[in-house]
């Protein structure tokens, strides 16, 4: 059976626009093929900040209780990486780029030798082979017009996550969310399309 590792990052509580989208999302996906969901709430259960007392853990050699905590922890969100055949995050935009309890996140499992190796020619991801649907939710338009260059959330996303190997990434945006209840309701279902019509292509593709 198909594995799907949800991640969500809002900090909006039921009101929150990515997480009804990462829902639908999962309801389209297994109802097109059955999987096992995992879910990784950062909004309500996030994972700590590195700091002096438990980087070492993450990046170093863990000795003190707090650096082992932190190791188990990075262990155990790279062990959810790597047992998903499909990812999917639910990422709002946060001043231009992502909400610090997903970069706390990345944080944890971008790990030398775990996620990815250094060669000699270069960083190398190391969890190819795996499909990451990220959806994001934003007050104002950033695909197109003069935001564009602003928008440090998308490329950030992509560079993020393909130094891990992972490549396969369709990024589905709900924008304008801020833009009045009409424009809401017109994201939010275009949107839902979108990922229904996704879930449909990997069900054949399958
Ligand atoms: C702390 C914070 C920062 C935000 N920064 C931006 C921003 O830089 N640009 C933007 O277009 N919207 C910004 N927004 C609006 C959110 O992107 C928008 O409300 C989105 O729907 C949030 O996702 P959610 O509904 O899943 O919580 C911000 C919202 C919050 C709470």
């Amino acid at each position: 059976m198909n594995s799907i590792l949800v991640i969500d990052s809002a900090a909006s509580g039921e009101a929150s626009v990515s997480r009804g989208l990462v829902r639908a999302a999962v309801a389209a996906l297994t109802a097109a093929a059955p999987a096992r969901v995992v879910t990784r709430d950062l909004g309500t259960d996030p994972v700590p900040h590195l700091t002096e007392a438990n980087l070492a853990g993450v990046r170093g050699t863990p000795a003190t209780e707090a650096e082992q905590a932190a190791r188990a922890l990075s262990d155990q969100l790279i062990a959810e990486l790597r047992a998903a055949d499909t990812i999917v995050i639910g990422a709002p935009m946060y001043n231009f780029s992502i909400p610090t309890t997903l970069r706390a996140w990345f944080d944890h499992v971008l790990r030398a030798g775990e996620t990815f190796r250094y060669t000699e020619a270069g960083p190398e991801g190391l969890l190819a082979g795996k499909r990451v649907i990220v959806i994001e939710s934003r007050g104002g338009l950033y695909s197109e017009g003069p935001a564009q260059a602003i928008d440090f959330q998308e490329p950030y996303l992509r560079h993020l996550l393909g130094f891990m190997g992972l490549t396969d990434v369709t990024f589905v945006r709900a924008e304008k969310i801020g833009y009045g209840p009409e424009a809401r309701a017109a994201a939010i279902a275009a949107a839902t399309g979108t990922l229904r019509g996704l879930a449909e292509t990997a069900a054949v593709a399958a």
